[in-house]
């Protein structure tokens, strides 16, 4: 699979380099380039901004906070810009539930899909490739996979198990 990469800071890096491992075609961009630079070594490809990261089957970002996920996404020659039709944004960083809802809309008119995939675990654990990640979004092809709330016991979609809504 073609993924472009975006954000190899302390989690990114060990994300992006289980991405090569696995065999992916994977091109990489991070603002401070020098970051880039032991992935480029280990196989992925070199680029030169956000936009061409974009050149991908799916963009994954895994960034500070909300501001620099704003920049890469809104901002100049950003992935909404970017991104093909029918093309992928997976947003790992930890963000607002206001800026991810911003991001799903965004992305639904610009025809793009889009998965929130926040994670849980520290770098190293990235690195080893365990981390729980908790993805939801619209558009998905694979059938909900239920699981009970710790609360009230009712059943939660897959999209849901983030927000803790439960359901029927
Ligand atoms: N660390 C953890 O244990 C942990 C665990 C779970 C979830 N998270 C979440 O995972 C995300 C990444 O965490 P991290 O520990 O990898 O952070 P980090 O090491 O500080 O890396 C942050 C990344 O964001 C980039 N960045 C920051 N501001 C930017 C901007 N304005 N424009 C473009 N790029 C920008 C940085 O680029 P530069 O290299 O140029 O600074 C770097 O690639 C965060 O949302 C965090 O809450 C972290």
């Amino acid at each position: 699979m073609k993924i472009g990469f975006i954000g190899l800071g302390h989690m990114g890096a060990g994300m992006a380099a289980r991405l090569l491992k696995a065999g992916h075609e994977v091109s990489v961009y991070n603002r401070t380039r020098t970051k880039a630079d032991k992935f480029i070594a280990q196989g992925a490809k070199a680029i030169a901004s956000a936009s061409d990261a974009c050149r991908s089957d799916a963009v994954i970002t895994m960034l500070a906070n909300d501001d620099a996920v704003e920049s890469i996404v809104f901002g100049k020659d950003g992935i909404i810009d970017s991104l093909p039709v029918g093309a992928t944004h997976i947003s790992s960083s930890t963000i607002s539930v206001a800026l991810s809802g911003r991001l799903a809309a965004a992305h639904a008119k610009a025809g793009q899909r889009f998965i929130a995939a926040p994670v849980f675990g520290r770098p190293d654990v990235a690195a080893e490739g365990k981390l729980f990640v908790v993805a939801g979004g619209r558009g998905t092809r694979s059938r909900p996979r239920h699981r009970s709330s710790p609360r009230s016991g009712r059943k939660l979609s897959s999209s849901q198990i983030g927000r803790r809504q439960p359901i029927s």
